[in-house]
């Protein structure tokens, strides 16, 4: 493939002089990046990333990962700029930073309205996605590894809003996570186990909401940055599945193996 035409400008000469600033400035920007391009030779990974043929007839329906990726920083940059006034604090902090956020943080409101709705946004757009990998028939061989990657984003991404719904510690928060940890308690065999895990230990108090901040901004995100880049990797090394109604008439070719 080849390389866009700004990075392939031919090897300046020695007698060549810059006649103005600008070009200069870009003339040195772009050393900087060859620079840094010979010794990681990374273009080479960027093409292999970027530059990839699609089947034909693909639509809208699949630019619904792409959308729910889009969700996921989203959350992640409003995120970090609450976390820079939230205080996890039963007595007299939590409830406090957050009614101060919405009403004396510059654009707290906004960033916190962003948050929240964004949450109910990516948990919609994650179910599209899910549904047309499923309609589509994509998790079938040789990508099931990715739907199973899949499958563990989504209970990650509802497990965000869970341990998120607590944060503001208002009336509602609070009694719907008792309402939620009490359902988690039930379940067979490991139930008690994560009751006590969430709840960090056998009441529900100041280390619950702690446990769930942590587990909020640093657990769960990280597990799921490194997982969203498991399952591009496994997308670009694949390929996007061609639409169900051109795959009937031109069978996907079998990824080839080598003997040993
Ligand atoms: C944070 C959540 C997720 C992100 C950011 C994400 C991102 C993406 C992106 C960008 C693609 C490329 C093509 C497309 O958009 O359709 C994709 C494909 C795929 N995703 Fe996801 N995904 C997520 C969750 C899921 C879930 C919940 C499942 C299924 C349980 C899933 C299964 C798949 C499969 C099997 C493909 C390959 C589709 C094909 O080749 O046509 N993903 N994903």
């Amino acid at each position: 493939m080849p390389l866009p035409k700004l990075l392939n400008r031919p090897a300046p000469t020695t007698t060549q002089q810059s006649p103005n600033p600008v070009e200069a400035a870009t003339e040195a920007g772009l050393t900087v990046v060859d620079w840094i391009d010979e010794r990681t030779q990374i273009s080479q990974g960027l093409r292999w990333m970027m530059f990839r043929k699609v089947p034909k007839g693909i639509n809208w329906a699949y630019t619904l990962g792409s959308a729910t990726m889009f969700a996921f920083l989203s959350q992640a940059v409003t995120g970090v700029f609450l976390a820079m006034y939230y205080r996890p604090s039963v007595t007299g902090g939590a409830y406090e930073s957050i009614r101060n956020i919405n009403d004396n943080v510059f654009l707290g409101q906004f960033v916190h309205g962003m948050h929240k709705w964004g949450a109910s946004v990516m948990i919609i757009l994650i179910f599209l996605h899910m549904a047309r990998v499923f309609f589509f028939g994509a998790y079938k061989y040789p990508r099931e590894l990715t739907w199973i990657i899949g499958v563990v984003l989504l209970i990650l991404t509802l497990a965000m809003g869970f341990t998120g719904y607590l944060l503001p510690f208002d009336q509602r928060s609070y009694w719907a996570t008792i309402v939620g940890v009490n359902i988690n308690n039930t379940a067979p065999f490991l139930g008690p186990y994560i009751g006590d895990f969430l709840r960090g230990g056998p009441e529900f108090g100041a280390t619950t909401l702690s446990r769930f901040y942590a587990i909020h901004m640093m657990l769960i995100p990280g597990l799921m940055a490194a997982l969203i880049g498991f399952h591009l990797y496994l997308i670009m090394k694949l390929g996007i599945s061609a639409p169900p109604w051109l795959k009937a008439h031109e069978p996907e070719p079998v990824i080839e193996t080598v003997e040993v």
